[in-house]
């Protein structure tokens, strides 16, 4: 397990283009999150959740990582053991920046997946930016079950969390960035770990910001060298 835990949201993605959810003018605000991304929007508006994803999976098309995915990429390459790259993140941003999909422990699911909604199934198809029925007409080409978005929604059951408890079991050195702190209890973690750094525009009315042994107020870009020297500092 890795001695340090980078562990991202929404922030560290919006100075690429892509919209955070709960700050002014977020996707919360534009749209019903009870409509398009709860447990039963497959069953109940299975057309509008299907247009949501597909128009967010092909917006990535031209999104770019920006210096904050570079410099966590290319620590994450220099120390590949010791650090957990973990993001809430649906988007490929990390990948894009030169990790590999196995290196990023996506909690929330991955945009340009999939998935087949069989229980006794639920195999997962890689359908790059286009939408979900020009990849396979809505079916899954295993067993012709309907497919959904690969998107943990409210609600659901999230896999993936699994491997984030086990990182902060051996982590000692937690860093954050770029998220509200609502839907994962960072608090929680910044107090069972040795030391923290926390890297938010804003404070956030979720984040106790006196548990962090750091805190960065400021742009992920303009905060990520001093994380990067923080977390090299620690672990050479
Ligand atoms: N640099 C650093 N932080 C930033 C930047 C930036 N350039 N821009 C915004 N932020 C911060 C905001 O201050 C805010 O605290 O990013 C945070 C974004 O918070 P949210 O929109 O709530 O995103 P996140 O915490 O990732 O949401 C968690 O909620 O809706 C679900 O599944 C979705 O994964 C998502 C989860």
């Amino acid at each position: 397990m890795a001695r340090v835990v980078i562990f991202s949201g929404a922030g560290i993605s919006a100075e690429s283009g892509i919209s955070t959810f709960r700050d002014s003018g977020g996707l919360w605000d534009e749209y019903d999150v009870s409509i398009i991304c709860n447990y039963d929007s497959m069953q109940k508006n299975e057309a509008l959740t299907i247009e949501f994803y597909d128009k967010r999976r092909a917006d990535l098309e031209d999104k770019e990582p920006n210096y904050a995915h570079d410099v966590i990429a290319d620590l994450k390459e220099k120390y590949p053991d010791d650090i957990a790259v973990i993001t809430q993140n649906v988007d490929n941003l990390f990948e894009k920046a030169g990790l590999k999909h196995e290196d990023v422990i996506h909690l929330h699911g991955f945009m340009t997946e999939l998935r087949c909604q069989n229980r006794e199934c639920e195999e997962i198809f890689e359908i790059g930016y286009k939408s979900q029925y020009d990849a396979y007409n809505g079916s899954c080409p295993t067993c012709g079950f309907t497919l959904r978005p690969n998107i943990v929604f409210f609600g659901e059951a999230a896999p993936k969390y699994e491997e984030l408890s086990r990182h902060i079991q051996d982590c000692e050195l937690f860093v954050v960035i770029g998220t509200s702190g609502n839907i994962v209890g960072v608090n929680t973690i910044a107090q069972y770990v040795d030391r923290s750094v926390l890297n938010n525009y804003e404070p956030s009315a979720a984040i106790e910001d006196a548990l962090f042994s750091k805190v960065l107020y400021k742009k992920a870009t303009d905060a990520v060298e001093e994380i990067a020297g923080e977390v090299e500092v620690f672990l050479d």
